[in-house]
């Protein structure tokens, strides 16, 4: 189902100007959310993602204009889906500098797929920028994720890793990582650049709850490729086991710090759906 400002809208009508800054420069902000059961699964913080990514790209929210775009979209309560909030800078001139329209508010709700239980990946040679502008956004300029991600399905894997210009794991393109280094649990800090992933942030959480410690270090990228065992994070992957990092497969896939990751995630996601 499609909603925007306002309005549900069939999917193939077209509902959006040419000159809608998202598409003329990737000026936009969003969100992916897991649904089950008609419910979103913790809303309450992919709204206040929304908001921040929003406020570092100086863009107003109408929360409760995208709200009433999840509850329409939601109305047939779908069993397992994707919702997908996207806010643009709306209708602009052919540049850089947005304009003065309000800004173009579409929420969608699209299929979701299992993955598969592990997955390879693939270290891209261009870096996340950790000074950039946009660092930690989840904007609409995902241009570099498409190249990368290209990249790795080229070479067999199925999530392309980043590391920053210090030469530190960052994160996929849809994902966060997390790996065994020194016999601990590591994931890279939000000052490597990578996106705050509401998964990631609630796995840290729970994890320290269930007394597992999880270090947000800075790592360089030659720990990751000596890791014993891996995973990404991610609102549509949940918890995904690496098998192999640019071909090698790991020691362990899942070892057991990502057995316990996954664990403790499975059991708290399906106690709470907004945590
Ligand atoms: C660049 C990037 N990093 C990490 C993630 C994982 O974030 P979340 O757990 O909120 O889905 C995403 C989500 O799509 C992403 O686009």
């Amino acid at each position: 189902m499609l909603w925007v400002n306002g309005e549900v809208v069939h999917e193939d009508q077209p509902v959006v100007l040419a000159h809608d800054h998202g598409l003329v420069v990737g000026d936009g902000v969003f969100e992916t959310c897991e649904v089950k059961d008609g419910v979103v699964f913790a809303l309450t913080r992919h709204l206040r993602r929304l908001r921040d990514s929003a406020r570092g790209l100086g863009l107003g929210i109408d929360e409760a204009l995208v709200r009433s775009g999840v509850e329409a979209v939601l109305a047939d309560r779908p069993a397992w889906a994707r919702l997908r909030i996207t806010v643009t800078g709306g209708p602009s001139p052919y540049g850089s500098e947005r304009g003065t329209a309000a800004p173009t508010v579409m929420v969608a709700t699209g299929s979701m797929h299992a993955w598969p239980p592990t997955t390879d990946v693939a270290v891209v040679p261009w870096v996340r920028n950790e000074r950039a502008a946009t660092a930690g956004l989840k904007t609409t300029s995902y241009a570099d994720n498409v190249v990368a991600l290209r990249y790795a399905h080229d070479r067999g894997a199925a999530e392309a890793v980043f590391a920053n210009t210090r030469d530190e794991v960052c994160e996929g393109t849809g994902s966060n990582l997390f790996f065994e280094y020194d016999g601990a649990l590591v994931t890279p800090p939000l000052d490597s650049g990578c996106l705050g992933g509401i998964t990631r942030e609630l796995l840290i959480e729970w994890l320290r709850d269930d007394g597992v410690p999880v270090h947000e270090l800075a790592t360089p990228i030659a720990a990751f490729h000596r890791t014993r065992e891996a995973f990404i994070t991610s609102t549509t992957r949940g918890v995904q086991p690496i098998r192999a990092i640019d071909g090698a497969p790991l020691a362990q896939a899942p070892g057991p710090l990502t057995e316990r990751a996954a664990a403790v995630f499975a059991r708290r996601a399906a106690a709470d759906s907004d945590p």
